[in-house]
């Protein structure tokens, strides 16, 4: 078994020959996050990734997030390192049901959270993800919105908007599971911490904090921020970051069990069978990547803060 050192200067190395770049989410283990040559959340990732001139995008993150690369980045070869890292919000929606849905709200414009397939990317007139969500909502001008797949963000663009939203009903499972008791438990141990926590937590969880932002909105802010300590109500892979940036600063999981599976399953000798094997490739069927590809766009035109 060769130690972390070798394999680091093997990923890099064969990265820089191959010309590929490697793009980490904020919640991957702290190895391929320190590796990474850009890490980030769902929106920052797939600005760079549209931008970036690599032949070979290695995305380490879920599923979904690599068929953003590849919607934005048709001519690039997108490889996500472990093919079954999937997300259960995004597999809680598909395309033929949101036709249902566009079918009892006929005319309504459908904005979907980037946490979704491409397919049903393909049926929505917009995306949207946690750090713009509630921008995106009020650019349509629309007086009635459809949302999906997740009624936790959905709920919080309703508190942020006159516009009427028809949510669907999907969550994300790790966030969806924060009680406010955990919650409540950790302000009672940490009193005078700054609670920050992700839109997709339950509303009750979003009422108690007087930060809600994307990981890479809870990054900034903490940075940012003249407070010392913080309670983190989202994925606990987000901690290393926040650690790493703020070594003069504490930073307390909501609650320990806060961990998404799917984006623990890549490590480094994943990375480097992946480049080395230049596989597995996700790759969006052109029809589909086109209808998508116009939704990601109107994302990207909407001004952000
Ligand atoms: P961010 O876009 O805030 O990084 O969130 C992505 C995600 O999967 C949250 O669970
Ligand atoms: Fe999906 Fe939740 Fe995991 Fe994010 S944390 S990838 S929303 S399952």
């Amino acid at each position: 078994m060769e130690n972390k050192k070798e394999i680091i200067s093997k990923i890099k190395k064969l990265a820089n020959e191959k010309n590929a770049i490697i793009l980490a989410h904020n919640y991957q283990i702290p190895d391929v996050q320190d590796l990474a040559d850009l890490t980030g959340d769902s929106l920052a990732l797939s600005i760079q990734a549209s931008k970036t001139d690599a032949d070979i995008i290695i995305f380490c993150g879920v599923h979904f997030m690599a068929e953003a690369a590849s919607i934005v980045c048709p001519d690039k070869k997108v490889i996500i390192p472990v093919l079954d890292a999937g997300c259960a919000m995004a597999d809680m929606l598909n395309a033929e049901q949101l036709r249902q849905m566009k079918r009892e709200h006929p005319g309504v414009p459908v904005v979907t959270y980037v946490n979704s397939t491409a397919e049903v990317k393909a049926e929505s007139d917009i995306c949207c993800t946690s750090a713009n969500a509630i921008q995106v909502v009020k650019w349509t001008k629309s007086k009635e919105v459809i949302m999906t797949p997740d009624r936790n963000l959905a709920s919080w663009v309703q508190r942020h908007t006159d516009q009427k939203v028809y949510a669907w009903d999907g969550y994300c499972p790790i966030h969806n599971d924060l009680t406010v008791e955990a919650v409540k438990k950790a302000m009672e141990k940490h009193p005078g911490a700054v609670l920050m926590a992700h839109p997709e937590c339950p509303p009750e969880v979003l009422e108690l904090a007087p930060v809600v932002r994307s990981t890479s909105g809870m990054l900034k802010y903490a940075k940012e921020s003249k407070e010392k300590e913080f309670i983190v109500a989202t994925e606990t892979g987000l901690l290393h970051p926040l650690k790493k940036a703020n070594p003069d600063k504490k930073f307390y999981p909501a609650w320990d069990d806060m961990i998404c599976a799917d984006m623990k399953k890549t490590g480094l000798m994943d990375i480097l069978k992946s480049l080395e094997n230049e596989t597995p490739v996700v790759k969006v069927p052109e029809e589909i990547r086109i209808k998508a590809f116009k939704a990601v766009e109107r994302m990207m035109e909407v001004p952000r803060d």
